[in-house]
């Protein structure tokens, strides 16, 4: 029950941020897409082009049930996870969920130009999809963070914030 999930949008920093805070605080860093990745054995992107969208959701709340049985962990979680209930559920057996609030304009300059994420191919769509899932990753954390911060700075916060 001592695990700490970062939440938020592709791009608000959850992985750079949890190894971070991974370091100051002495736990293991997990991620729940590489834990997809490696049921599946190939990439997220591979995943949703070969067996598309819903498949990898089965996936990805099979993942978030397991991280309730780890311990002492900063769980990093795919960007859409926690928009669904049953995610958010599971999630909270394990620990608290840091919601990290990144500005979109932010988003964009730290994706750049990388195409790996499926749902992260059309700007517009992207803001979008932004706009629709801001107020999930509100109404599932316990905690907020501002995400546009240094990832060494929000992370001494959510360390802070965690005590
Ligand atoms: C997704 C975000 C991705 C990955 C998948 C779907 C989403 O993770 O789980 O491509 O629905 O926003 P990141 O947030 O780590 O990019």
């Amino acid at each position: 029950m001592n695990n700490i999930i970062l939440c938020g949008f592709m791009g608000s920093g959850k992985t750079v941020v949890g190894k971070e805070l991974a370091k100051i605080t002495g736990r293991r860093f997990v991620d729940t897409d590489e834990l997809v990745e490696k049921k599946q054995g190939i990439p997220i992107k591979a995943i949703f082009e070969a067996y598309g969208e819903d498949y990898f959701r089965e996936l990805e709340y099979q993942v978030c049930c397991e991280t309730a049985e780890m311990k002492n962990s900063i769980i990093s979680t795919g960007g859409g996870a926690v928009t669904f209930d049953r995610n958010v559920e599971a999630l909270k057996n394990g620990g608290k969920i840091v919601f990290l609030d990144t500005d979109f304009d932010t988003v964009c300059d730290r994706i750049g130009g990388n195409t790996n994420r499926p749902l992260f191919q059309d700007i517009e769509k992207a803001r979008a999809l932004f706009e629709e899932r801001r107020p999930k990753y509100e109404a599932a954390c316990d905690f907020s963070v501002d995400g546009n911060m240094s990832a060494r700075k929000t992370a001494m916060t959510i360390a802070e914030m965690a005590k």
